[in-house]
């Protein structure tokens, strides 16, 4: 599907299983076991000072799992049509995103952590910093 057409019905809150044992849980993601894309890099958001917001952005191709590894952060999706707020506060809960959403991450606690998997190596020809381009491009 062309990330053009993506809609935030597509992305989706992903409950992942959990290892429990008395000393602690274990949390795994395998590639097209319980993430349905290759990871190909993985990279965190930590040391957000407080009322910072990140994200501003969209991709043409990249997909991610978004994972709150520790404490919790809010992102609000948009497809050009529809927001949507979803609050990750669990590290085994992720949120996937499907290429071509807007993004913006918010409301961090305080030593919180944004664990993101994603499906390509970082390339800055991939996002849409300008949101009137990121407009245009959806409709
Ligand atoms: P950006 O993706 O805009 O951050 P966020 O969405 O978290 O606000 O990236 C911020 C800066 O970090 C930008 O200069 C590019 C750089 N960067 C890399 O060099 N490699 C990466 O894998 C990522 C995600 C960012």
């Amino acid at each position: 599907m062309k990330s053009q057409n993506n809609k935030i019905s597509d992305c989706s809150i992903i409950n992942l299983d959990k290892v429990h044992t008395e000393s602690g849980n274990i949390t795994v993601l395998e590639n097209h076991t319980n993430i349905p894309f290759d990871i190909k890099r993985v990279y965190y958001l930590y040391d957000i000072p407080s009322g910072e917001a990140r994200g501003g952005h969209a991709h043409y191709e990249l997909e991610q799992y978004i994972i709150a590894a520790s404490g919790s952060f809010d992102v609000i999706l948009n497809d050009g049509f529809n927001k949507k707020k979803f609050s990750l506060n669990r590290p085994n809960v992720a949120l996937h995103i499907i290429p071509g959403m807007w993004r913006e991450l918010e409301n961090f606690s305080s030593g919180s952590i944004a664990m993101v998997f994603a499906s390509n190596e970082y390339d800055e020809n991939d996002y849409i910093r300008n949101y009137q381009e990121f407009l245009n491009f959806k409709i």
